[in-house]
């Protein structure tokens, strides 16, 4: 069954490992943080936040749950599961794997990769942690009863010690590739899982007086790291009520980009049929 260790987590002032003391966590030079009742860990600093409260709000956050909860992003959950059993075949058993969702939202991925995990790990044990900028999000995410450490922080800055996390998922998220290479050993992986072309095609086609369709990006390196295999996940989803296809829109960038006659339009929606289009990447940290 996969593990998740308090002990993997590392202060953000020093770098120094944190330890369990009293009902929180502290390092070796007294800086304290406290488990919040949910279990996580707040080892977000001033300095790491551009405003007061970073990151997804709470409507975001509620909209995501409910969304992800009908079912209708269990194709890309299971691309990504298979992307890790892939990623963890190349690896030694003997050994515990850590792997870190890095933007983890409210958790609905490294809770469906523990479940799989848990019968498809090749007897590895594995240690799962997700951090998020958002308070809201980690909160949510800590509410599952997945066997995961949450913490709220950010990509720039990962609480981890140096070469200790072996994989890294960065869903629909934003990638700060020197945060990870900070925390990554040589060898280790990143799963990038982003929008293809015809992602949400219909619902762009309401909300869009034109839809653009851009072409899947190409396979650029990035600093640090090499580009590995690439995958296309394609399914459909039925969004079954007015409330269903709203949680979708306010949990996409487009809820920001929407015109009013196309909210308006979308609105009017007593279901819809959308297309799931994304790429799943693999990035190998070298040296
Ligand atoms: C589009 S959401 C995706 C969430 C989740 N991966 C999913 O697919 O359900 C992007 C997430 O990144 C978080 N985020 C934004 N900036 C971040 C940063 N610098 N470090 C960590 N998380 C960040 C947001 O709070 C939000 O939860
Ligand atoms: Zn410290």
């Amino acid at each position: 069954m996969p593990l998740a260790a308090a002990s993997d987590l590392v202060c953000p002032h020093d770098g120094l490992p944190l330890a369990v003391r009293g009902a929180g966590l502290a390092c070796a030079r007294g800086h304290t943080f406290d488990r919040a009742k949910e279990g996580y860990v707040n080892l977000l600093t001033v300095g790491d936040k551009a405003s007061r409260d970073p990151g997804d709000s709470k409507e975001m956050v509620a909209a995501r749950r409910r969304l992800l909860a009908t079912g209708a992003y269990d194709g890309i959950a299971g691309a990504l599961c298979d992307a890790v059993v892939r990623d963890l075949a190349d690896r030694p058993a003997s050994r515990p794997v850590p792997i870190l969702d890095a933007g983890c939202g409210e958790g609905f991925y490294l809770d469906f990769l523990a479940r799989h995990l848990a019968a498809h790990a090749g007897g590895r044990e594995i240690r799962l942690a997700g951090i998020d900028i958002s308070k809201w999000a980690v909160r949510a995410a800590a509410k599952r009863d997945t066997p995961a450490a949450w913490a709220v922080a950010s990509n720039r800055r990962l609480p981890f010690a140096a070469g200790s996390i072996d994989m890294i998922l960065c869903l629909f998220g934003f990638p700060v590739w020197e945060g990870f290479a900070a925390v990554q050993p040589v060898g280790g992986t990143v799963l990038m899982v982003d929008p293809g072309p015809d992602h949400l095609l219909e619902l762009r086609a309401i909300i869009y007086p034109e839809v653009r369709r851009n072409e899947r990006p190409p396979f650029v390196p990035v600093p640090g790291y090499v580009p590995g295999v690439e995958h296309a996940h394609r399914s459909t989803a039925h969004l079954p009520t007015a409330a269903v296809i709203a949680d979708l829109l306010s949990m996409t960038p487009h809820a920001h980009r929407a015109t009013q006659d196309g909210r308006a339009r979308l609105a009017a929606r007593a279901s819809l049929d959308i297309t799931i289009d994304v790429t799943v990447r693999t990035y190998t940290r070298a040296r």
